[in-house]
């Protein structure tokens, strides 16, 4: 993808136009789009209920319910971001289901990375940030029967073509492509090159071939190696950042060298590094 490609006024994510792009992908078989929606984690989880198929592709323009981990909302205005969400079917048992989140974080920062030339990074277990504010999140929610997966859904909501300057309460802690980039981003463009990183690396996941996924996610990753606030809402408790499993959970040491794993939940960079610069 040439960095800087151009953007034309039909820059929506039309499914028509994703299908000519990736017509032989997972993800453009069946893809459900609607210009508004409650959100699209919601409506993939009924579809996903009602048997629909792995690789069904949900994106809207605009959501009215959009929502983030822990209960958090997620605003996005109308037309300008990438608000969409994936239905998953993986084989592999529950306590992996975490990889995929970890799967779509590095896919991000590749695509991202291919698009624009420019570095982001991860922040455990599922925010791409850049320059120190966040400009993506990703929300993986799931069911299962005994230890086997039913379906997840991962759900990314990713800042494109938004101008934060004009958002006084947001732009001292969130970005988009185009303020990092100083121009707008093609968002058809972008969708197309995160739908192959992800479709080359989930292939990987469910041969087992993951060890690079989580390599490249260390790579790029804001944590490993930082002391962090466990919990930062709670307990606070103070650890440094040793690695990741391939489940996901992030491992640490605790103040006193106590060893332990976190599957999900929060943490907060003590000292961060602000990153984030084009090549
Ligand atoms: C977070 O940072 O807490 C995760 C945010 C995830 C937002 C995306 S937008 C598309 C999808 N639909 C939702 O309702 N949420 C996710």
């Amino acid at each position: 993808m040439i960095p800087g490609t151009i953007v034309t006024q039909d820059d929506n994510p039309l499914p028509e136009i994703l299908r000519e792009r990736l017509p032989r992908s997972l993800f453009t078989r069946t893809i459900y789009y609607a210009p508004v929606l409650g959100s699209t984690n919601a409506r993939a989880k009924e579809l996903a209920k009602r048997g629909e198929a792995e690789g069904a592709l949900v994106i809207t323009e605009r959501q009215t319910r959009g929502r983030g981990r822990l209960g958090r909302q997620w605003h996005s205005p109308q037309g300008v971001n990438l608000l969409f969400s994936v239905l998953f079917r993986p084989a592999f048992s529950l306590d992996r289901v975490f990889s995929l989140t970890m799967l779509v974080a590095a896919s991000l920062v590749d695509a991202i990375r291919e698009m624009s030339g420019l570095n982001t990074l991860i922040k455990w277990p599922n925010d791409i940030y850049c320059n120190g504010k966040k400009m993506a999140g990703i929300l993986t929610e799931f069911s299962g029967g005994g230890r086997a997966i039913e379906y997840a859904v991962v759900g990314i909501g990713l800042n494109v073509n938004w101008d934060l300057r004009n958002e006084p309460e947001l732009q001292h802690s969130a970005t988009s492509l185009m303020n990092e980039v100083g121009y707008p981003v093609s968002r058809i463009a972008l969708l197309s090159c995160i739908l192959e990183a992800l479709e080359r690396d989930y292939r990987l996941l469910l041969r087992g071939e993951d060890g690079f996924i989580r390599d490249r996610w260390k790579r790029h990753t804001m944590v490993i190696g930082k002391d962090v606030l466990i919990d930062p809402q709670g307990e606070k408790k103070r650890a440094t950042v040793t690695g990741i499993d391939r489940n996901g959970a992030l491992l640490v040491e605790e103040e006193g060298g106590k060893v332990s794993s976190i599957v999900c939940g929060d943490v907060q960079v003590l000292f961060p590094l602000l990153a984030g610069k084009r090549d």
